[in-house]
């Protein structure tokens, strides 16, 4: 284990698990539509890939590239769209947007709104980590790897300041590492 994680959240074996429950959902859910993922960059990548290996139906992928948190560990509230969807066909997709993790539930409420004023068919949601004792704004995801404690966690895409993200588990952050 890595020397700053205090404990493991979420093993490999679990997040694998997890992916396989929400593909097949996302799978029996989509099955005759135009199942397009979105990806938020970079937190959902490896959630993203492992959600997508256990998809039986059509589907695309796309990302989105947004701010939250930048180096702190508390979210800004507003959203900041830093790379766009450049598609045409916006008014013919379900898009899904797949997401590490909802905390405030800021960005995943902004930007499903967003989605949904780009014009997309219909939007739905799908986050590996759910912290709902954190909320700042009444949401709910529509797929829900798993809700955890308030505690700042790393791994798997997941990161504190660019790092972490490349651990294969999701692990609690030891807190001497960012309260200096
Ligand atoms: P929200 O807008 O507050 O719901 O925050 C969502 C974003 O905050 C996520 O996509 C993460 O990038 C970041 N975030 C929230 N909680 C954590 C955490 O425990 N560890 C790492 N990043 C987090
Ligand atoms: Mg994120």
């Amino acid at each position: 284990m890595n020397r700053d994680i205090q404990s493991i959240l979420l093993s490999e074996r679990k997040i694998r698990s997890i992916s396989k429950r929400i593909g097949r959902e996302i799978s029996r859910d989509y099955a005759d539509k135009k199942l397009v993922l979105v990806g938020t960059l970079k937190g959902a990548l490896p959630f993203m890939a492992e959600v997508l290996k256990n998809i039986t139906v059509p589907c695309e992928i796309d990302f989105v590239k947004v701010s939250s948190y930048g180096s702190g560990t508390t979210s800004s509230g507003t959203l900041k769209i830093l790379l766009d969807l450049l598609r045409s066909d916006m008014a013919e997709c379900d898009v899904l947007i797949v997401e590490d993790i909802v905390d405030s539930g800021n960005t995943l409420s902004k930007l499903t709104k967003y989605m949904r004023e780009k014009g997309a068919k219909s939007v739905r949601t799908c986050t590996l980590l759910d912290k709902p004792s954190r909320r700042e704004v009444e949401f709910e995801a529509d797929y829900v790897g798993t809700v955890i404690p308030d505690e700042f966690v790393v791994g798997f895409g997941l990161d504190y300041d660019e790092k972490y993200r490349n651990l294969p588990y999701i692990g609690v952050l030891k807190k001497e590492v960012y309260q200096k």
